[in-house]
């Protein structure tokens, strides 16, 4: 069980009060069993998770580190390898956890690497992560200084996968919430730096989006947004018309000068563009704990530089702005 009492003192502190009220409840009713089918064993599989006594953590290295191979008799490891995989697929890392390397779908520390040096530092800072997947990098941000992280994801297999490693690492200031930022309350205006990674594309209103951001920031703090772009000019927008490789939940990717267009048009200053890269399938690509189709299977095996609907392959752009 997870104590979120000093989530909620530290809300309290950034007068989220509105939050604090609702989050008791909101937690309840998206941690539900009735929710998913799988959410009871995957509950148990945490429960059962062998006691891990370690002082090694290390939370600013490629991998995040739990405990080393010595840490557990090798029975006990090898039940821990089997109890992570019963929540595959793991798509966003990687971790190592007593040894063990859950090599993930996605590099994500390729995408830490790209804005680390660009932010500003974490240090002392409350930091909310939207769509933070099962929280790689929200560890990372806490190994990078910050106060607390918290980050949201509605997808309660990430959910789970972060509560598994936060059991593991023992208490810590960081918490992945089961919502949607649709969710929180209007006027938060309580964190210093909002990441929105990966997640501009899946709604189908880029603009409310950006508010609701915006929404979240105290006066002058920070968003970090990486979202899918294209190459164009001002005003220029894809919009895909069924599926975009092969993702069915996939609405506006914009040009970087149109998105940088956008938050001006929104209330952001001090807007730059840091990154921008085409996605290598050695990034993002199918392995032992991530056992599904990946970025190959979804560009065109004539031409990688189309997905396999013939759009243009994904290009991932980062951008930093401050609220007014
Ligand atoms: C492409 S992943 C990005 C994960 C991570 N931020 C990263 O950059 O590696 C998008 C995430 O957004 C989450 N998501 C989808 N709709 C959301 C919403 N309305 N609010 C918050 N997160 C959402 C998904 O569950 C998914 O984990």
């Amino acid at each position: 069980m997870i104590d979120y009492q000093p989530l909620y003192n530290v809300l309290l502190d950034a007068k989220a009060d509105a939050w604090v009220n609702l989050l008791p409840q909101q937690l309840a009713s998206a941690l539900d069993l009735t929710r998913h089918g799988n959410l009871a064993q995957w509950q148990t599989v945490i429960e059962c998770l062998p006691g891990l006594t370690t002082t090694h953590r290390l939370l600013d290295a490629d991998a995040v580190q739990i405990g080393q191979f010595d840490d557990l008799p090798e029975a006990a490891r090898m039940e821990l390898e089997h109890q992570l995989k019963a929540l595959h697929p793991w798509r966003k890392g990687p971790y190592n956890l007593a040894g063990i390397n859950i090599d993930t779908e996605w590099r994500s520390d390729w995408k830490w690497d790209r804005l680390k040096n660009h932010i500003t530092p974490l240090n002392h800072r409350l930091v909310l992560d939207v769509g933070c997947g099962n929280g790689y990098h929200c560890w990372r941000m806490l190994g990078a200084g910050a106060k607390m992280v918290i980050g949201i994801d509605p997808f309660l297999l990430n959910v789970m996968q972060f509560q598994l490693v936060r059991k593991l690492y023992g208490e810590a200031p960081v918490y992945v919430l089961p919502l949607g930022i649709e969710e929180l309350p209007y006027g938060l205006k309580a964190f210093d730096t909002v990441f929105s990674m990966g997640v501009l594309y899946h709604r189908r209103s880029p603009i409310d989006h950006l508010l609701e951001l915006r929404d979240c920031l105290q006066p002058g703090g920070e968003l970090v947004l990486e979202t899918l772009v294209i190459d164009g000019n001002l005003g220029e927008v894809l919009l895909p018309e069924g599926r975009y490789a092969k993702m069915r939940n996939v609405w506006f990717l914009p040009s970087c000068e149109t998105l940088i267009s956008w938050l001006k048009r929104c209330g952001y200053k001090n807007i730059r563009l840091i990154d921008a890269a085409t996605t290598s399938i050695e990034e993002q690509r199918s392995t032992e704990w991530m056992q599904f189709h990946s970025l190959k299977d979804f560009l065109c095996t004539k031409n990688p530089r189309l997905t396999c609907e013939g759009l243009p392959a994904p290009k991932r752009a980062i951008f930093i702005a401050n609220n007014a």
